[in-house]
C-alpha cells in the first residue's frame, strides 16, 4: 500500500514511521510512506500555507491553492513546485488514483470497521488541517473525512499518525503470520479481556489462577467472560452490536444479578 500526507509539519511523521510496526510495515515492502510539505506548493518569499478567515474572525484558515496543486502533482497531472531541490512526488507516475482522506473534528468518527475499510485500498493521501480549519473549497478533492474523536487537536498529523497505524496494522501480513487472531480483538465488537505475564505474584498481586490451570477451554471461557464484563462496565454501548453467544447473554444477566 502507499500512503501519503500532506501537511505543513511532514516531520512530525518521522518518529512514528521509523519505529516498532509502522517501520518493520515498510521494511517488509507491505507499505511505501511520503509525507509531503504544502509548503512546496506555495509561491510567495513567506511560502504561507493559511490566510485570514474572509468575514473576519479569530485565527487563520489554510489555503486551497496548496493544496490543490499538490494532488495534481501527486497524481502527476502538474507541477506547480519551484524549488531547485524539489525532488518530484514519488508516485507522481502511478496508474493508482490516491483514495483522498481529510482529518477533521467534524468527519465522520473514525473506527475498526473504518480502518479495515481503508486498508484495502492501494494507495491512500491523507490531508491534514491546522489552525482554524481549511477552506472549504478544498474538500472537493475529499473521498472522505475523519474525525478520530470529539475533540479539537492543534494538528492533522497527529490524526492522521492514529488512522495509519490502525489502517496499517490491518494489512494482512504486517502484524505477522498470526495477524489473523490478533485483529480479531475488536472485530466480534467487544474489549481485550486482561493480561498477564511473569511474575505470578507482584506486591501482594495474584494472576488469576485459571490462567495456569492448563485447560485452554477454560481459559478461553474466562477470557470471554472477561470481554464482556469489562465491556459492560466500561462501554456497555458496544454490547448492543456485539455478537452474543446465549452464553454470553446468560453470562451478563448473571452479572446484572450480581449487582442488585
Ligand atoms: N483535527 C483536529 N482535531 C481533529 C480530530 N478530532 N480528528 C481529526 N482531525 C482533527
Amino acid at each position: 500500500m502507499i500512503i501519503e500526507t500532506l501537511s505543513t509539519f511532514p516531520e512530525m511523521f518521522d518518529a512514528v514511521m521509523s519505529a516498532s510496526i509502522m517501520k518493520r510495515a515498510q521494511e517488509k515492502g507491505y507499505l511505501d510512506f511520503c509525507a509531503y510539505n504544502l509548503r512546496r506548493w506555495t509561491h510567495d518569499k513567506h511560502r504561507t500555507t493559511d490566510d485570514d478567515p474572509y468575514g473576519g474572525g479569530s485565527g487563520l484558515v489554510m489555503k486551497c491553492e496548496p493544496i490543490f496543486e499538490a494532488y495534481d502533482a501527486l497524481i502527476g497531472k502538474s507541477d506547480s513546485a519551484k524549488d531547485d531541490e524539489f525532488v518530484p512526488p514519488k508516485f507522481a507516475d502511478s496508474s493508482i488514483k490516491p483514495h483522498v482522506v481529510f482529518l477533521a473534528p467534524f468527519g465522520k468518527k473514525f473506527d475498526d470497521k473504518c480502518a479495515l475499510e481503508l486498508s484495502k485500498q492501494e494507495r491512500l493521501l491523507f490531508v491534514c488541517g491546522h489552525y482554524e480549519g481549511i477552506d472549504e473549497r478544498a474538500f472537493a478533492l475529499a473521498d472522505e473525512i475523519v474525525s478520530i474523536g470529539d475533540y479539537v487537536l492543534t494538528s492533522g498529523e497527529l490524526a492522521a499518525m492514529v488512522v495509519i497505524d490502525a489502517v496499517v496494522r490491518k494489512i494482512p501480513g504486517v502484524l505477522g503470520a498470526d495477524d489473523g487472531a490478533l485483529l480479531e480483538s475488536f472485530a466480534d465488537g467487544l474489549l481485550e479481556y486482561p493480561q498477564y505475564t511473569r511474575p505470578a505474584s507482584y506486591r501482594g498481586m495474584d494472576i488469576p489462577e485459571v490462567l495456569v490451570c492448563g485447560d485452554h477451554a477454560k481459559v478461553d471461557e474466562w477470557r470471554r467472560f472477561q470481554q464482556l464484563k469489562r465491556t459492560l462496565a466500561m462501554r456497555p454501548d458496544l454490547l448492543e452490536s456485539a455478537h452474543l453467544s446465549d452464553a454470553d447473554l446468560r453470562y451478563l444477566v448473571s452479572l446484572g444479578k450480581e449487582e442488585q
